[in-house]
């Protein structure tokens, strides 16, 4: 059996499948999406953490052998507990300040993130690793989570909405831009268009996946299920969820 549990508070964490799914085809996927309860963002880290415990047992219920958090905030909120709390291996998202720090050649890098990863701890020490070194701009990404919630990823209120938190990070002389929140690749189209094409943004998705594969192997488990798939859960309306989850 290779059942693996992917949540998030909403469809943000598909931007994660998406890349899991291209290294292990052949797995069992149970996807949920607590968009009841979206946005995480703003919510405080005993709720989300108790949200995650939640899902957690629900993943377990369906014979889940490892979770993926695929959301930052609920990472920085819940990993710890809930690795302190049950025995099945997690692997959490973090924004990718390391490589962005590597690859500026402007000194200075950007991170778009939700307001509770940035005042998380996992993340400020993340940050003053590398602050010696380069300048480290951020922005939440205002309303950036509503809108790939309400299925909206391009046009021109998704432009207005964007530039509102993308210029100042370019005003800033970001070159290089994380994107700390599981939702933002979805609006990548728009944020490249927007900022250029000498600007990179960075999708923390493969490392993750990477980070996956190299868990699992040393849990030993295996890398197909006997009945391959994915299963959607969604705490609320599955509308935007599936129209996502039809453009991976
Ligand atoms: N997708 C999530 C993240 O990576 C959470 C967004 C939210 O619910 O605010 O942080």
């Amino acid at each position: 059996m290779a059942v693996i549990g992917i949540m998030d508070s909403g469809s943000g964490g598909l931007s994660v499948f998406r890349e899991i799914r291209k290294s292990l085809p052949d797995a069992k996927y149970v996807y949920y999406a607590d968009n009841a309860n979206c946005p995480y963002g703003e919510k405080t880290p005993e709720f989300i953490t108790d949200r995650c415990r939640n899902i957690t047992e629900f993943f377990i219920s369906k014979g889940a052998d490892i979770i993926v958090i695929a959301c930052n905030t609920a990472t920085a909120a819940a990993i710890a507990t809930l690795r302190a709390e049950y025995s099945l291996p997690f692997i959490g998202m973090e924004p990718a300040v390391k490589p962005a720090a590597l690859g500026t050649g402007s000194g200075t890098i950007g991170v778009l993130a939700t307001a509770g990863t940035l005042k998380a701890s996992k993340y400020l020490n993340t940050k003053g690793r590398f602050e010696d070194n380069v300048r480290i701009v951020e922005h939440v990404g205002k309303g950036f989570v509503e809108l790939v919630e309400s299925g909206h990823l391009d046009g021109p209120e998704v432009e207005f909405v964007v530039k509102e938190s993308l210029l100042p990070l370019l005003e800033a002389g970001a070159d290089t831009i994380v994107l700390g929140c599981t939702h933002y690749p979805f609006l990548l189209p728009v944020m490249q268009r927007i900022a250029g094409p000498e600007v990179r943004f960075i999708d923390p998705a493969p490392a993750v996946t990477r980070q996956l594969v190299k868990v699992m192997g040393e849990c030993g488990i295996p890398e197909r299920d006997p009945n391959p798939g994915v299963d959607l859960h969604s705490s609320g309306p599955s509308e935007s969820l599936l129209k996502i989850y039809s453009l991976l």
